[in-house]
């Protein structure tokens, strides 16, 4: 048994729709150690979300877990209930989503709202968990926290309202925190900020670990230590942030660092979009999903689809490029 604080196995989330199965998550299998910060980066609709929804269980019908594992602290989160789950989320995984309006419910102070999370999951009463809460507001950078503990969450910017959602995030100190997109909604110098808080916190915190969902491969690379980047609903690449940058592997790894824009390169010749639409996730493309889109495709990736394998030091890659035996 691997030692990883959360293990996915051929995790497949699917959805039903009028014009046939969406194959949203299509076999991903990755996994992250305690304290880790692991990136799952790709283009719009290849899953990241669905990929982080079907960890915390929040896959609702149309949609379904049709296949795989998620061993977490040695436990199948697959074969859990209901109630067990809710015990899961927000006291040992917590997720931060992509719209922060989800969280928070508009009708409540911030402060009573963290507070009545913590009680739920712990034996405290209602004055130490608003002292708990007005700590963790503390902690995040809120000013005056005995004050805005009353506050509703209109009262706070988009940078602030997503430190407290951070707070909210952390106030349980869960052993994993799913940040889907945490920074999308806001300008470049809070986005910075935020990002730096929730490494700082990650770090002083008891060893959480994070899965940071973005489709900014810049954003990753700034937190992470690896990233898996997917495509279609399929990891394509997982290897160091390093590696990812220095010697990416998958011709779309290639494409999607030529996408981001640079400071360095005149504007002319920063920025190349991948050429071609994303696939389809009802009707994909046969074998390698991404082969439309590919200059390197060769009459195997049109028929086989490519599974991951170990390209060397921890590097891996799902492309028939590298696996030519
Ligand atoms: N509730 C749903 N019903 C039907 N299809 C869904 C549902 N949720 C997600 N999907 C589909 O699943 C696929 C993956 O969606 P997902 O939200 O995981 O993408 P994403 O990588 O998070 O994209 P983005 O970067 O835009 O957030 C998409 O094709 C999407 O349309
Ligand atoms: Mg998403």
């Amino acid at each position: 048994m691997s030692d990883a604080l959360l293990d996915v196995r051929d995790l497949v989330t699917r959805f039903r729709t009028k014009r046939g199965t969406l194959v949203a998550v299509d076999g991903v299998s990755f996994n992250i150690g305690r304290g880790e910060t692991l990136g799952l980066v790709g283009e719009s609709g290849c899953g990241k979300s669905a990929t982080g929804q079907s960890i915390m269980r929040l896959i609702e019908p149309p949609g379904e877990i049709a296949g795989g594992s998620m061993v977490f602290e040695g436990e199948d989160l697959r074969a859990k209930s209901r109630e067990e789950m809710r015990q899961v989320r927000g006291a040992r995984i917590a997720m931060i989503f992509q719209d922060p309006t989800t969280t928070l419910n508009p009708v409540f102070p911030v402060g009573g709202q963290i507070a009545e999370l913590f009680r739920y999951h712990t034996s405290a009463g209602p004055k130490e968990a608003k002292a708990r809460v007005i700590d963790m507001l503390a902690e995040v950078g809120i000013p005056r926290p005995h004050e805005r503990y009353d506050a509703y969450p209109h009262e706070f910017s988009g940078g602030m309202q997503q430190r407290v959602i951070i707070a909210c995030a952390l106030v349980l100190r869960p052993a994993l925190v799913i940040a889907d997109e945490p920074t999308t909604a806001l300008d470049v110098t809070v986005q910075a900020q935020i990002l730096a808080l929730l490494q700082r916190l990650q770090r002083s915190e008891t060893n959480t670990a994070v899965i940071l969902i973005s489709h900014d491969l810049g954003v990753v690379a700034q937190m992470c230590e690896r990233v898996c980047v997917m495509y279609a609903g399929n990891i394509v690449e997982v290897a160091t942030t390093a590696d990812i940058l220095d010697a990416p592997k998958h011709p779309y790894t290639v494409g999607l660092m030529q996408s981001i824009p640079r400071l360095d390169l005149d504007e002319d010749a920063a920025v190349r979009p991948i050429p071609g639409v994303v696939a389809d996730p009802i009707r994909p493309p046969s074998g390698c999903k991404f082969h439309p889109r590919c200059a390197h495709a060769f009459a195997r990736c049109y028929s086989e689809r490519p599974t991951l394998k170990a390209t060397g030091n921890g590097h891996m890659a799902a492309c028939h490029l590298y696996d030519q035996t």
